[in-house]
């Protein structure tokens, strides 16, 4: 049995992310493992929330919380929403958890082994009345860049030139507001990437079939002008994992915790192990080429901007630690999805947040227009009008209709059991054939993850089906030769089966329902297209589904894009 790997970027803690969010890793990723065990692939599908860093206590503190209350309340705010929009996980962790501790730890003290790790005295804000140095974003104050006042210590959301807290112009605690700061010397450690240039290199040119988004990215950052930095993976911060070699202290740095994108990847390994735990599972034989990991194929989903983390400095921990940890074999990432005219912005609060999209439509709503539009190739644009446009046509006139059809057309005229008539006829083998080249195709288009191409076929699969019907005509058929109707519909109650089990990645609840309906809840993916579409046999009995999918009106389109044209409080 095929065995599959696959991580999703893991969401900072704070707050709730918006569907620009959800689109760029989680989604897709849940489409693809989703997909990959309906083939019959042994699948661990891991994602986790990221508690570490400045942001986190910022939040916290506006929140008026203490960070690990915080942590924990907002952990289970973002489980609820990922299972509202029926996220597969297999585990999702938590990058604070015991076991991410130790592993990171582990990595680090494995890493000072190796020689890559140099401990340097650097110079760094510290504020007096806060009595704290201020890091990242513990620091504000105007862009040298762009003049932009609210700039942070790591980044100017305005320009987006990374900066170093010393850069700033006119800086102030974000904490406390104060001005009164000095720069001081303190102790970090820092990771020797430049001496694993080399090898990252050669290890990124062994990889086949990376898209070009991953490897021009990476490319760009180990051989333009400043190159693949050494990294700082410290700071004096409280919150996060204390800095330790393995399981034995480390002389002067004590207090201080690693740096957040340092224990953040490494999540995905503990958020395995935790799954472990919790289940009495074996970790190792999915991430240890010495315990059984060396047939694990492992597929990584990230936006755009988390492709230089995953290429490089996650990379340089693993192989750095010279032991045999399972790397990525395949690197999906997106560009961005827009909204309305902007940019969906989590501190702006502009945009449809995840809990926001869940209260005003089921899940399958979203997963479909998300996924079929996902930003592959450029970015995409979310507007009201289109979003309402596609979900009525695919979803209302095309699938939900033809399920409706069918099924109400058979009970009216033969009863709620499939009906008996006779052989296909040459429509129903032309109807055949061209669903066995479509089914090739679209199982092309999801091995390769190449997620519009498939949602494009895959909505050809259901217009072939309503064209069939249209044609065939049972209404009419029936009152002349009521036993070619009941063979039309017998393959059109059998059509329903087919695409309730090819559409689950993307609709899984509507899937769910339409086989509930067909009464075939355990139907497996087809082998052979005639064989899957004479499952159910004269007799079967089955059910007429509510309404699968609604239309959405004008009126709450309407009323929908003035709610969310502001931004949230
Ligand atoms: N929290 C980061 C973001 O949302 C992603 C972290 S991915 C990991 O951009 F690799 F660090 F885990
Ligand atoms: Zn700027």
């Amino acid at each position: 049995m095929p065995r599959t790997l696959i991580t999703s970027a893991i969401p900072y803690i704070n707050g709730i992310k918006h569907l620009g969010n959800l689109i760029g890793s989680q989604l897709p990723a849940d489409l693809y493992a989703r997909y990959v065990r309906a083939r019959g692939h042994e699948v661990m599908f891991i994602c986790a929330t990221d508690e570490h860093g400045t942001p986190a206590e910022l939040a916290a503190k506006k929140a008026g919380k203490p960070v690990a209350e915080y942590c924990a309340e907002m952990w289970q705010v973002q489980k609820d929403l990922a299972d509202g929009f029926r996220l597969s996980f297999d585990h999702f962790g938590r990058s604070s958890s015991p076991q991410n501790h130790r592993l990171t730890q582990h990595f680090a003290g494995r890493l000072d082994e190796a020689g890559l790790i140099e401990e340097r005295s650097e110079r760094q804000v510290y504020s007096k009345a806060d009595g704290r140095f201020l890091p990242d974003r513990y620091i504000e104050g105007t862009c040298p860049n762009c003049g932009y006042e609210r700039a942070r210590g790591d980044q100017c959301e305005n320009c987006t030139k990374q900066l170093d807290p010393t850069d700033l112009i006119a800086p102030r605690s974000a904490i406390s507001g104060s001005t009164d700061l000095e720069v001081r010397e303190t102790k970090h450690l820092y990771l020797l990437q430049s001496k694993l240039r080399d090898r990252l290199d050669a290890w990124i040119d062994g990889q086949e079939g990376w898209p070009v988004l991953t490897t021009s990215i990476a490319k760009k950052w180990l051989h333009d002008g400043d190159g693949l930095q050494d990294r700082g993976i410290t700071r004096d911060l409280d919150w996060g994992i204390p800095v330790r070699k393995g399981d034995v202290p480390w002389p002067g740095m004590e207090g201080k915790v690693f740096y957040v994108w340092f224990d953040a990847p490494i999540e995905y390994i503990a958020g395995t192990a935790e799954w472990a735990d919790a289940t009495g599972g074996d970790w190792e034989r999915w991430w240890r080429a010495d315990k059984g990991a060396e047939d694990v194929r492992y597929v990584q989903f990230m936006g755009k901007d988390n492709v230089p983390f995953h290429t490089l400095s996650f990379p340089a921990t693993i192989l750095g630690s010279g032991e045999p940890w399972k790397t990525v074999d395949y690197l999906k990432s997106f560009n961005y999805l827009n909204y309305d005219g902007g940019q969906f912005s989590t501190s702006q609060g502009r945009g449809v947040f995840m809990d926001q999209a869940l209260s005003i439509l089921p899940a399958d709503y979203w997963r479909w227009w998300l996924l079929s539009h996902v930003p592959e190739s450029s970015d995409t644009e979310f507007t009201w009008a289109r979003f309402q446009a596609d979900v009525n046509k695919d979803l209302a006139d095309v699938l939900g209709n033809f399920v409706s059809r069918v099924t109400k057309f058979c009970r009216s005229k033969f009863g709620e059991a499939v009906p008996e008539g006779g052989a296909w006829g040459e429509a129903e083998r032309a109807l055949v054939a061209r669903l066995a080249e479509g089914l090739t195709r679209y199982e092309g288009h999801m091995d390769a993850i190449e997620i519009r191409k498939a949602a494009a076929e895959l909505r050809g699969l259901w217009v072939a089906g309503n064209e069939y019907l249209q044609e065939a005509a049972p209404w009419s058929t029936f009152k002349t030769d009521p036993d070619l109707a009941a063979m039309q519909i017998r393959l059109g109650l059998n059509l329903i089966r087919f695409y309730a089990v090819l559409s689950a990645p993307f609709i899984p609840d509507a899937a769910q329902a339409m086989l509930r309906a067909m009464g075939d809840e355990g139907a497996g993916w087809p082998d052979d297209v005639d064989d899957a579409l004479a499952a159910l046999g004269p007799g079967h009995a089955f059910a007429v589904p509510e309404v699968l999918f609604a239309k959405i009106t004008d009126a709450q389109r309407e009323e929908w894009e003035a709610r969310f044209a502001g931004t949230r409080a």
